[in-house]
């Protein structure tokens, strides 16, 4: 047992002697998590209030710029099964909220309703992002039984030939007759999921906003317009000229990256990784199916993985000679290494979000 873990197992055991002690201690967690983040603390007091875990990795549709429906290799494709699922959140006892999705159809591992109904009972927040075309009405009433917090669709049209265009393989009918359905549902039973429906634009389907809105407003659902995110290079294929010079088409976010402090995010494998944009197994840490206690994850959050990608954004020289994992060192989301000016780049003010 190393001495940090001791010393967390002296704490813990102080705290569980004295609650009013554990009170002080989780009123303190958040403010703490924010003064690491704002700091760029090398370690982080606590575990994340947040995490990402994906239940699935593949998925039903060939969206054309997911790395998932391009089929990239070098992502070992898997389903995570429950008790690794219930392991990782019992692992955590700091985790309030949980986006349940990360790089394939959530609704494709048959497990999503246990790990749902897991977190209910936790009372833990839960986000799943569905393209609703994997499945009929009979699936669409289990969500409606056993409900994410938030269910966000992703329907890129209010048509069937500007729907495909980016949903591949997707059966716009059948995401139709889920739509009517979920709102029918909600309003009958007064139960469900809070339903967002994100609508990625590009130049072929834009046209379809307006009635994508007010089909929105019909059945109840919430409703965003964001660009369709590209590449540099395929730019042109997907946005006019105007779009392109104009609007945020491409995932670049001007603040000190949250995920290396803020949130945990974990492959259906159960490995750990840096963030939700990780996608080749070598961009992975420890696994997290050989570990048992909370204070064992502490010390992964906190080991040179995460350490070297918190390095990033530090500016000092002693912190330019530290090895980089490869993801964070190539990240082109998050502006990086040295030159970090707070006045340039502020942090995320989205941070309670986070927490
Ligand atoms: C990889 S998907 C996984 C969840 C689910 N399969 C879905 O599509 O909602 C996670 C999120 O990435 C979004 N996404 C996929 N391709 C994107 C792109 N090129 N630009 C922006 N967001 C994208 C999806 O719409 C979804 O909200
Ligand atoms: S539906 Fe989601 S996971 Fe599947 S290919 Fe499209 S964006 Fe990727």
């Amino acid at each position: 047992m190393t001495s940090i873990t001791r010393l967390f197992h002296l704490t813990h055991n102080i705290f569980t002697r004295y609650p009013l002690l554990e009170v002080a201690r989780t009123a303190l967690h958040e403010p703490r998590l924010a003064w690491a983040y704002r700091r760029r603390s090398l370690r982080v007091p606590s575990l994340p209030a947040r995490m990402m875990i994906d239940p699935i990795n593949l998925c039903n549709l060939e969206c054309p710029l997911c790395p998932t429906g391009r089929h990239i290799t070098g992502m070992t494709r898997s389903r995570m099964p429950y008790d690794l699922f219930e392991h990782i959140v019992n692992l955590n006892p700091r985790l309030r909220i949980l986006d349940l999705f990360n790089l394939g159809e959530p609704f494709l591992n048959n497990d999503i309703f246990r790990m749902l109904s897991l977190c209910r009972k936790k009372k833990i927040r839960t986000a799943v992002h569905t393209n609703l075309a994997a499945y009929d009405t009979d699936w669409v009433e289990r969500i409606i039984e056993t409900p994410p917090t938030r269910l966000h669709i992703s329907v890129d049209g209010a048509s069937r030939d500007s729907y495909v265009l980016y949903r591949v393989k997707g059966d716009f009918d059948r995401v139709r007759r889920n739509m009517d359905y979920l709102s029918r549902r909600i309003r009958e039973t007064g139960k469900g999921p809070v339903v967002e429906w994100a609508f990625l634009y590009h130049k072929g389907n834009r046209q379809d906003i307006p009635a994508a809105r007010s089909l929105a407003e019909k059945l109840g659902f919430k409703f965003f317009v964001r660009p369709l995110v590209v590449p540099k290079h395929l730019g042109p294929e997907w946005h006019d000229p105007e779009t392109l010079a104009s609007e945020a088409v491409s995932f670049r976010a001007n603040v000190v990256c949250p995920h290396l402090w803020l949130q945990m995010t974990v492959k259906p494998t159960g490995a750990l990784t840096t963030c939700c944009f990780a996608y080749h197994d070598q961009d992975e840490s420890a696994s997290l199916a050989g570990i048992s206690c909370p204070e064992q994850l502490l010390e992964l959050w906190n080991s040179s993985y995460y350490r070297r990608g918190r390095a990033c954004f530090r500016t000092e020289s002693t912190y330019r000679e530290i090895p980089k994992p490869m993801l964070c060192e190539t990240c082109n989301i998050y502006p990086r290494h040295g030159g970090l000016d707070p006045q340039e780049h502020p942090y995320d003010s989205t941070i309670r979000d986070w927490m």
